[in-house]
């Protein structure tokens, strides 16, 4: 499985994208919006879990800038595998090191994710959501040409009942060419 864009490659993870990968999801601002940084156990439960999703066709994969091979993130496709209004339901998502932000990469993978999920896998809908406080992330689902449905706001239920990041925003985008 292999995306290209103008500027990005989006392929499968390689071994040496583990420790690069572990430092982005280690950083506390790359992080902000999520309960904590991962520790390097737990940024090796998403590698594996990443490279274990590939056989579905559904994960999300490692975006490699084309100048200079950087990895600049993760970005890709994701089953949401617990319970939220909207579920079962397939969702977009990504998470970029800082010193890539700000460059428009996140969306021009992100639009070239959700052109795979209509025409090759033919999903009727992508989904993607974050926390109310994400603006950053926000902005990308709108530069995607994703919506947000507030009748589908939901809590997470994987974040604690009172915690401040726990209230999530759903955005949705349908299948222009449904099969
Ligand atoms: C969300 C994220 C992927 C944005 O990627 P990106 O490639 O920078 O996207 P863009 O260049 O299109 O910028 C999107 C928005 O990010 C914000 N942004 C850009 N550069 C930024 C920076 N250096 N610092 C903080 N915010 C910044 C702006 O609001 C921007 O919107 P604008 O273009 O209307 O000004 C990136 O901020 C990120 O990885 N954040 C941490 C992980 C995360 O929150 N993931 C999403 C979980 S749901």
């Amino acid at each position: 499985m292999r995306i290209e864009t103008e500027r990005l490659i989006l392929r499968p993870w390689e071994e040496r994208d583990r420790a690069p990968l572990a430092a982005m999801l280690g950083d506390p601002h790359v992080m902000r919006f999520y309960t904590h940084p991962r520790s390097r156990a737990e940024a090796d439960g998403w590698f594996d879990k990443m490279v274990a999703d590939l056989a579905t066709g559904i994960t999300r994969l490692a975006a490699e800038r084309k100048d200079d091979g950087a990895l600049l993130g993760l970005v890709g496709l994701a089953a949401i595998e617990f319970e939220i209004p909207t579920a079962p339901a397939t969702e977009v998502g990504w998470v970029l090191g800082s010193s890539y932000w700000g460059k428009g990469y996140a969306p021009e993978a992100a639009k070239a994710c959700l052109d795979y999920a209509f025409t090759t896998l033919h999903l009727p809908e992508v989904v993607a959501f974050t926390t109310h406080q994400n603006l950053p992330s926000q902005r990308v689902m709108e530069k995607i040409g994703m919506r947000r449905d507030p009748s589908a706001d939901f809590d997470h239920p994987r974040i604690p009942e009172g915690h401040p990041l726990r209230p999530h925003v759903l955005y949705r985008i349908t299948n222009p060419r449904p099969a």
